[in-house]
């Protein structure tokens, strides 16, 4: 399972690239707008700032609720970077949207998904990526990653080619669920990423291997 970061803090992200393990990004207007970029230009300086950091696919938002908006913005988005995946919501506005830019190459991360069926119609209309929101089912007293096992075994079932992406993480134990579900990528805020890494044991035996050397070493 490859691992995104779920974040448009360029500190957090350049954090993030130092330890070589995160392969794309993805973004959102909440995202953005907690970092204070607004508006389109500010947006695309951020992405492409992003994508000097990360060489792979960066997730970035259209906020039109229309088709006609959405596909506007996703033709213009996929000019900004190398590897653009243009977040498309799972509207009935925004399936019309992901099937033409399918049909042009561009690729979409089909996102806001809650439902099996949103997946296959996705799977349908030409969607790259569908993410699953698993935290937001979790809030609503529904079991977020059920929706991830079944997403994965409908599209190895029907030998779908789009990807699963688990997305609104809000802890390392859904990284290992996810992973477990067979989802393809899961999208991480930089501190689950941090949680990963930790366990109290690795430190305890890292000071205990630095203590017995410095006492061997007469120190
Ligand atoms: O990638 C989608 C994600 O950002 C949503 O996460 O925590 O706002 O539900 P959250």
């Amino acid at each position: 399972m490859k691992l995104f970061l779920d974040t448009a803090n360029i500190d957090e992200i350049r954090r993030g690239a130092e330890l070589g393990v995160v392969s794309g990004v993805t973004t959102n207007p909440s995202l953005a707008a907690k970092e204070g970029i607004g508006g389109s230009a500010g947006y695309r300086a951020a992405v492409q700032e992003i994508a000097d950091i990360i060489d792979g696919p960066i997730s970035v938002e259209v906020v039109s609720a229309d088709a006609a908006g959405m596909i506007a913005e996703g033709r213009d988005i996929a000019e900004w970077i190398p590897n653009p995946w243009v977040k498309i919501p799972s509207t009935e506005e925004g399936f019309k949207a992901i099937s033409v830019l399918a049909r042009d190459g561009i690729q979409v991360n089909q996102t806001l998904v809650f439902s099996v069926n949103q997946a296959l119609l996705g799977a349908n209309a030409g969607s790259t990526v569908v993410s699953p929101f698993v935290g937001r089912l979790d809030d609503i007293g529904q079991d977020g990653m059920e929706l991830v096992r079944d997403m994965v075994a409908v599209y190895r079932e029907q030998s779908v080619e789009t990807l699963v992406m688990a997305a609104s993480i809000r802890g390392a134990r859904h990284c290992v669920a996810a992973a477990a579900a067979g989802a393809h990528i899961a999208t991480v805020p930089y501190n689950v990423l941090t949680q990963m890494i930790k366990h109290p044991l690795t430190d305890a035996g890292l000071a205990r291997f630095l203590q017995d050397w410095q006492q061997a070493s007469g120190g």
